[in-house]
């Protein structure tokens, strides 16, 4: 079914776990992640991004979703978020197409122009009653910055309570070390600032902290950014490697098959296993059971 994600939130703060925010793009990806949170009995975060909203369409991904949640998914809680909104307008459209929660990431741009759009934003949604998500610090993908500049873009501990209070948005995207995207699957992943994000709750203790890039982080980093006060976790990169890399060998060994049905079966399957073992991670699983 699909819930709010204050709903999730709460849940997941009393409860004890950590939430799993998992991007999705279109039938599939979304058969995966749901049949992952079924299967595990676990509450679970949907997003797309606006690239995804491009490739679907917003009428098409949101559709998708929601009849998966409602038809498919049982009593499973889920919850629709747009990752990374960059402009008001799809902030806007996604809070007018039903999303419980939205991002405005303007964490590229000055403190106080990051502040002035993302209150925008903010306002629009608290006027519908959506969530906002804002970011504060900027997380890149390896690719993008030296390892100096990384250390640069770092949210600043002492910038977030002004941050929260000058927006009002309900949870906050930090860089603590966390990077987007594959290259740190290759590269290996730099690691997080365990003291930077500890110093970050410290400063906005009651404010959900949201973990960007976390594919590739391994168990004890996890459980490390959890006790210092992350609430939600955001995979994508991984899901996308199982689908393809499934996909690619799918293809090679069955070079004859055209059944587009057969021949994306496997990539669901795969893209399951990656988001079923991230939720017993993050000690989601079981956990809907206990949701009223
Ligand atoms: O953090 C960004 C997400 O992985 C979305 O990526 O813009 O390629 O859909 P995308
Ligand atoms: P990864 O693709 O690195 O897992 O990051 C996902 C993310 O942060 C989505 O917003
Ligand atoms: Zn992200």
């Amino acid at each position: 079914m699909l819930v709010h994600l204050s709903q999730l939130v709460a849940h997941a703060q009393a409860h004890h776990y950590t939430l799993g925010a998992f991007n999705v793009e279109n039938l599939e990806t979304t058969l995966g992640a749901v049949q992952a949170a079924v299967r595990k009995k676990s509450p679970i975060i949907l997003q797309v991004s606006e690239r995804s909203i491009e490739y679907a369409g917003l009428r098409a991904i949101t559709t998708i979703v929601h009849t998966i949640a409602t038809v498919q998914a049982g009593n499973i809680p889920i919850a629709l978020h747009l990752d990374h909104g960059r402009s008001f307008r799809s902030v806007a459209e996604c809070v007018q197409a039903g999303f419980s929660s939205i991002m405005m990431d303007a964490s590229d741009m000055p403190f106080i122009e990051n502040v002035i759009l993302t209150k925008q934003a903010v306002d629009f949604a608290h006027r519908k009653g959506v969530y906002a998500q804002g970011e504060l610090g900027v997380v890149k993908g390896l690719e993008e910055v030296s390892e100096e500049e990384r250390k640069a873009y770092m949210t600043k501990p002492e910038e977030a309570l002004e941050f929260v209070e000058k927006t009002g948005v309900d949870t906050l995207a930090v860089a603590v070390g966390n990077v987007h995207g594959i290259i740190k699957m290759q590269k290996g992943n730099p690691g997080l600032d365990l003291e930077r994000l500890a110093a970050i709750h410290r400063a906005i203790p009651d404010i959900p902290l949201v973990l960007h890039g976390a594919s590739g982080l391994p168990t004890a980093q996890i459980a490390a950014g959890v006790k210092a006060g992350i609430v939600i976790i955001n995979i994508d990169t991984e899901m996308r490697i199982a689908f393809t890399k499934t996909l690619r060998q799918t293809l090679l060994e069955d070079p004859d098959e055209f059944d587009p049905r057969a021949i994306l079966t496997p990539s669901i399957e795969a893209l399951r296993t990656v988001v079923e073992e991230r939720l017993d991670m993050f000690g989601s699983t079981g956990m809907a059971d206990t949701f009223a």
